[in-house]
């Protein structure tokens, strides 16, 4: 094919260099932004008077048969082309003839690539929002269905105090709430359009750049042009944006992994999102779980990928910048994939509240009550807090648990102690009086399924 941009030099060029050089195997995904922006440009060239209505017409008509041919088959791509912008208008001048070579006038393949890569992410930022709403909408069925089975909360991964598992899942509820946040926040610093700012420095026709934006459906326009063509930090947001998503999704998977084990049994997942072994016929594998902890990286590794790009760059467009589609591309795909897993993987999900229960009656986690216990009855928290210590070592050492201590030997350690500390210390009336807001009482976690309803509405 031969170079659109043969000039200043013969535009024969090495082949591997091309191949070096082709962007088209990665960037063909954003034909459609690449079109739409297109058509925008050509509308705003007629409109102007630049180019004529008839000819505005002709280059649109054109450029919506490209993207029925591409969309239904009809046209393949060519992968010697040198990226998907330098495609369509080669394909557009063969159908089209003279007209199409005045598409490109006032625009660079500068504010056209940024241009598609913005479209391109609001599209899918939209996608990944409903993904993470959807998912949440699960985390709190999964909430309602198991609202009053206790497990033993952590510290340390050491049993610390009786919680509802319900409490505990929702705390992932609400980190993905703020992980939406961060999406729609960083959604409106994608949605500025930087088409019209041409190669770095604007143009000498008079062009309408709020049309453009308008068609586009951008909420604004990028004010300063060699900002427009230069930066991806939009890009970057959205990666970390996506990063911390992926975090949160790590940490969930690994304490499922960790739950669906014989140490834990909390939980099974169902037959449909485990595996088994070659080799070992008893295995059921929780390698959903594994895999999305494991591509959390990948999303980190884009992110840096991505950091490390632009950190040298000087002002304007810089070719290094064309590396930002494989990794943005790839953070896209697996966060996607991921929660594709994510959302049925926990909607199959069995909650064991018997064993759970069981884990919660041994490890002492309520000798924080029996300490709250002797505060009321008067005693100073740190003075309670050593006599609660005591008792749990003279259980230990006796083999017994808090609520199978005799009162007599209760009394041992402090005469404030009297029967009613048993009904103080039961797991149940335990997880009921933590009524502090944002506490795991029952109501807490009435409210805050309430709360997360309302903001996924
Ligand atoms: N394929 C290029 C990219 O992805 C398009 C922009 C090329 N611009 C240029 N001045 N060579 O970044």
């Amino acid at each position: 094919m031969n170079k659109l941009w043969a000039g200043r030099t013969s535009g024969v060029t090495d082949s591997v260099a091309d191949d070096f050089n082709s962007s088209i195997r990665f960037d063909c995904r954003l034909y459609r932004e690449d079109i739409a922006g297109s058509m925008a440009h050509a509308a705003m060239l007629g409109e102007r008077g630049i180019i004529t209505n008839a000819e505005a017409d002709a280059l649109i008509n054109g450029l919506q048969g490209i993207l029925d041919d591409l969309d239904d088959g009809t046209l393949a791509f060519d992968w010697k082309a040198e990226d998907v912008h330098m495609f369509v208008e080669q394909v557009l001048t063969e159908r089209l003839g003279e007209v199409g070579k005045k598409l490109h006038t006032a625009r660079s393949r500068n504010d056209q690539v940024a241009l598609d890569m913005r479209l391109h992410l609001r599209h899918e930022s939209d996608g990944i929002a409903a993904q993470v709403r959807d998912l949440i909408a699960v985390i709190v069925r999964v909430a309602e269905q198991n609202k009053t089975a206790i497990m033993p909360g952590y510290t340390h991964l050491q049993r610390a105090q009786p919680i509802l598992f319900s409490h505990h899942i929702l705390a992932y509820a609400m980190m993905l709430l703020r992980d939406l946040g961060r999406l729609e926040d960083c959604r409106k610093r994608i949605d500025v359009s930087p088409i019209g700012a041409c190669a770095l420095a604007g143009t000498t026709y008079d062009t309408d750049r709020q049309f453009e934006a308008r068609m586009l459906g951008f909420a604004a326009v990028a004010q300063n042009s060699i900002d427009a063509v230069s930066d991806r930090d939009f890009c970057v947001e959205l990666l970390s944006a996506l990063s911390l998503l992926m975090m949160h999704l790590s940490r969930l998977s690994e304490e499922l992994i960790l739950w669906t084990s014989w140490e834990f049994r909390f939980v099974t997942l169902s037959d449909a999102f485990t595996t088994g072994s070659s080799i070992m016929p008893q295995k059921k594998n929780s390698d959903m779980a594994e895999l999305v902890r494991g591509k959390t990286g990948r999303v980190y590794g884009d992110l840096m990928a991505l950091l490390t790009m632009l950190k040298g760059l000087p002002l304007a467009y810089d070719k290094d910048m064309q590396e930002d589609k494989e990794a943005v591309f790839d953070a896209l795909d697996t966060v996607k994939m991921c929660l594709n897993v994510f959302a049925p993987m926990l909607r199959g999900m069995t909650v064991h509240a018997d064993t759970m229960h069981k884990a919660a009656q041994t490890g002492f986690i309520n000798a924080t009550d029996l300490a709250d216990y002797l505060v009321r009855k008067g005693l100073p928290f740190r003075s309670a807090y050593k006599i609660s210590g005591k008792l749990v070592s003279e259980c230990i050492q006796s083999g017994c648990v808090l609520e199978t201590l005799p009162l007599a030997t209760y009394r041992q350690y402090s005469t404030l102690i009297e029967d009613d500390v048993y009904a103080a210390i039961d797991l149940r009336r335990c997880v009921e009086s933590r009524i502090s807001e944002g506490g795991t009482s029952p109501d807490s976690v009435d409210k805050q399924i309430a709360y997360i309803k309302e903001q996924i509405k």
